[in-house]
Formats: C-alpha cells, structure tokens, sequence
C-alpha cells in the first residue's frame, strides 16, 4: 500500500517506516524535522521536508497515497503547559490541514497516534476506552480536540479513522544501518533517563509518597515494536466510514521503582536514584484496559519490559 507517515523521523514514526518499507509498503514521509532526525530515515524513502500547516505541501505529499499514518506534532506535556498555542496550532491546525488534504484527494484511511493523556486523572484502573475524557494538560487537550476532528470527518468526508491511545512507549528497533534510538533533547522519559544516570548524576524518583504498594508512580510500558504492529493491524481494519479509539499498552504496570529493577538488571549494576518532588500534572496510576485492541484489531503486546529496557540500552 502507499503511505504517507507524517512525522516519519521522529522516535516511534522512524520505527513505522522502517517497519512499513520492510514490509512492502511505499512509504512518502512528510515531517518538518523539528524534533525528529533525518538520518533515521532509510535511504530509499520519498521524504518531504516541510510543516503540516502548509496545505499545498501536504496535498504534493499526499498525492498517490492510499492511507495515513499520522504522528507528526508536539508531544511534551511541559512544554505544552507553558506554549498552549503552538500546541494547538501544530496539533489540531496541522492535522486539520492533513483532513482537508485527504478530503480533496479522496483519501480515506487513517491511523493516529493519540495518547494516554486524552484521560487525565483516571478514576478507575486499567483505563477503557469508554472513561471520561478530562485531560490535565494541553497536550492532552489537543490530542482529544483531534480525535473530535476525526469523528467528524468520519461522519462528513467517509473518512475510516483509528485513533490509538498510546501509555508508555519504550523499547528500539535494530535495522541494517543500526538502532533507531530514542533521542528526544530533553529526554524527560523514565527508561531513557534511568539507562543514562550515573553516580554524579543520579535518576530522579518523582514522589515517594504515592498511594501506591512502592509509593512511586505505576505506568504501563509498551514496546515501540509492538505499537508499530498495532499501526499495521489497524490500518488493515479500515474499512468502514467509522472513527474507533483503541488503547495501546501492555495491561499490565510498573512502579518506577520496578523499572529502575530492570534497569539495574540490565545494566549489571545497581542505579543511582535520588528522591525528588513530585512532577506536575503526573497521575498516580495509568495502566491500559487493552481488551478493544484484541477484540477490534487482534492485536496482543508480545514484548515485556525486560526486552524493552534491554533494547533501549543497546539503542543508547
Ligand atoms: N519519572 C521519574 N524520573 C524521571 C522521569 C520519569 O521518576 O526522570 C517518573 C514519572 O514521574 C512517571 C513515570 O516515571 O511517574 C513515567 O514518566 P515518563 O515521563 O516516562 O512518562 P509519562 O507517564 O509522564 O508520559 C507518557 C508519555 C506522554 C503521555 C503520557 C500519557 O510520554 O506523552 O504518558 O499518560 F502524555
């Protein structure tokens, strides 16, 4: 099939192409490289530089695809605190530019990254898809003002729409040209943080004082590998004018003291913590109800959180 995958360079859209274009598919990257990095991209994929808010570009970029793939936008919930607008403006604007686009090429598929953030402070643990939406943050809010946009078009331009709820994505992928690393600047994420903290610079445990067994933080990690697959599953149950919204982890959680476990056993060492305050807008508790991804798209997480650290090491 050809595919556009909008923010192709970033992490977890570099692991889409390479995932698509090993697969068969014909994949047209569209990203502005403003987070993302060029030299993750193979160098056999139709790449065009250049932002979603500009409608000629993403019609060229569109012209001959099948279906998106959609991840390009900001993604860092402190950031999004302090800069509101640019959130809205690249998120919902952008995507609303890549919806008029395939409305005037007649394109009708699409997969969206959305995120965990759309739930704000769950009330009830796992998360289904079917919890109020009240999220914490404008990230989240812009995640959730874009699925809006997609039930829309679903209704309006016949558009087949997947938004995936991500939790916890961790994890990399070796290729022939070596490992798609995770290199977000800042690195705020906990596996990336806990695989580079050393003696001088300890890993900060973000509360202690949590209502939960270890009093830290419980999340639920997905490995990078395993999202992309839930990509390709739901690109491949597109077929009616319908908007489905599908949570993406593992089901299961790890305090982060759990995780700063496995980062020990992987590293062979034990790992510097320091306490810290807590983070702003950080929920107590998020794990994914996963059972919708099975049942809609028969999709099932095959990688746990050793072989995500693990992979996130070696990325490193
Ligand atoms: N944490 C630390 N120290 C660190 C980094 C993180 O203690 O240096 C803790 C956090 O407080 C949190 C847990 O580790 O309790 C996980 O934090 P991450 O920053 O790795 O991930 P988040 O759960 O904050 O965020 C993720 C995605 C967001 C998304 C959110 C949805 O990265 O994009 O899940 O719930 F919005």
């Amino acid at each position: 099939m050809k595919i556009l995958v909008t923010g192709g360079t970033g992490y977890i859209g570099s692991h889409a192409v390479e995932i698509l274009m090993n697969s068969g598919h014909e994949v047209t990257v569209l990203d502005d490289c403003s987070t993302g990095h060029l030299d993750s991209l193979p160098p056999t994929v139709r790449f065009i530089q250049g932002s979603l808010l500009d409608p000629d570009l993403v019609v060229r970029a569109l012209k001959g695809c099948e279906a998106v793939m959609h991840f390009a936008g900001k993604s860092l919930v402190g950031e999004s605190v302090k800069k509101p607008d640019l959130y809205r403006q690249v998120n919902v604007a952008g995507t609303k530019v890549l919806l008029d686009g395939m409305n005037t090429l007649g394109i009708k598929k699409i997969v969206f990254s959305s995120s965990a953030a759309t739930y704000g402070e769950p009330e009830k643990s796992p998360i289904s898809e079917k919890a109020q939406c009240v999220p914490t943050n404008p990230y989240g809010e812009t995640k959730l003002a874009i699925e809006r946009d997609l039930s829309t078009a679903a209704l309006t331009q016949h558009l087949a729409a997947i938004s995936l709820r991500y939790f916890n994505v961790a994890g990399a992928l070796k290729t022939q040209r070596g490992w798609l690393a995770e290199r977000h600047e800042p690195e705020t994420h906990l596996i990336p943080n806990a695989l580079r903290a050393t003696k001088e610079s300890p890993l900060r445990i973000f509360g202690r004082d949590w209502n939960t067994p270890d009093r830290t933080c419980i999340r639920d990690y997905v490995h990078v590998v395993d999202l992309i697959d839930a990509h390709v599953k739901a690109l491949n149950a597109l077929v009616d004018s319908k908007h489905h919204i599908i949570n993406i982890g593992s089901g299961t959680g790890y305090s982060v003291m759990q995780v700063v476990d496995a980062v020990s056993r992987v590293k062979n060492s034990e790992l510097a913590t320091v306490d810290a305050p807590r983070r702003a807008g950080d929920p107590a508790v998020l794990v994914a109800d996963i059972s919708k991804a099975e049942k809609l798209i028969n999709w099932k997480p095959v990688k746990g959180l050793d072989e995500m650290v693990e992979d996130t090491f070696k990325a490193s």
